[in-house]
């Protein structure tokens, strides 16, 4: 197996580099306490919000970016009560559910929307974040999410799906065959997704890099190699939440969607058209 400890400490970021700034940590233009990143009165869930990259990351960013309201779902209630606490830190208006729920229960995560639709008169974002329970817990939580979401979301009010992948999703990593399986699987659910309601659903899935949590296998911890702050994360994600410019990204849209840069797919010529005389 090769020496992972002798790669470059950057090697987990250069080689899938796609813009030709690279950031480890929040930057201006994703900021969440920037006014232009508000997501005023907007309810928001996030799974996996005890600890790690939904705990460090994404929920604060979410209530720094003023969600009038955040659910917490996690299977541990002490850890979520505690960031909670941290929450209210930052933001002490900040209405707060905390749901200790294990979403691979279909049961659970029912009996879990029925709280939150009775406490909420709408959820406009749902993070499907925790990891360890990738196809079925984030289909459990989005088909209630959709349930509710059909009866508001339109075109110019977009109910929003964020799913989280990892570049073990197209890359190779070997003794990872369960994990990057169910990861390749949340790129393909969140593309049929966005494809199974065009104009009321918006639908990513997003790639945090490498962040030293629970989650990650020794390997990569031993080599050293430079890790992502958690903020970065939350920073992207209220940035695809409130709909608003990360320069270099934007200006290369046409670009992008135009020859599908940032999609996978097989690059063969299919159909049968091709064989006709
Ligand atoms: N860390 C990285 O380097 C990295 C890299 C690429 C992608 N990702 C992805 O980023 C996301 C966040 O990762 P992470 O590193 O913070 O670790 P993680 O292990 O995905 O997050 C753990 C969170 O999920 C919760 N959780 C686990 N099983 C659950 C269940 N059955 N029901 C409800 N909640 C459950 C845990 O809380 P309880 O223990 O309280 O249930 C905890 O809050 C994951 O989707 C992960 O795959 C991470």
């Amino acid at each position: 197996m090769a020496d992972l400890a002798a790669l470059p400490k950057d090697w987990i970021v250069t080689p899938g580099q796609f813009t030709r700034a690279t950031y480890s940590t929040v930057y201006p233009a994703i900021d969440p306490t920037k006014p232009k990143n508000y997501l005023t009165g907007k309810t928001v869930v996030v799974t996996g919000a005890s600890r790690g990259i939904g705990a460090r990351g994404i929920a604060p960013a979410f209530v720094k970016a003023g969600v009038k309201a955040i659910v917490l779902v996690a299977t541990n209630a002490a850890n979520l009560a505690s960031v909670e606490k941290k929450l209210h830190n930052i933001s002490p208006a900040i209405e707060t559910l905390l749901l200790s729920v294990d979403i691979s229960s279909v049961d659970q995560v029912a009996k879990a929307w029925v709280e939150i639709n009775a406490r909420y008169d709408r959820v406009d974002i749902l993070v499907n974040n925790a990891g360890e329970v990738n196809v079925k817990g984030t289909h459990s939580m989005t088909q209630q999410f959709l349930k509710a979401a059909m009866s508001w979301a339109t075109t110019t009010n977009l109910a929003k799906v964020i799913n989280m992948t990892s570049s073990s999703a197209w890359g190779v990593w070997p003794f990872l065959a369960a994990y990057a399986n169910s990861k390749a699987a949340m790129v393909s659910y969140t593309t049929t997704l966005a494809a199974s309601y065009p104009g009321t659903v918006f639908a990513v899935a997003v790639n945090p890099g490498l962040n030293d949590t629970d989650i990650l296998p020794s390997s990569p911890r031993y080599a050293g190699f430079n890790c992502n702050d958690p903020s970065l994360t939350g920073g992207t994600l209220v940035w695809l939440a409130a709909d608003v410019d990360v320069e270099e990204l934007v200006a290369r849209k046409q670009e992008i969607t135009s020859k599908n840069l940032l999609t996978m797919q097989l690059n063969a010529r299919l159909g049968a058209k091709q064989f006709a005389a």
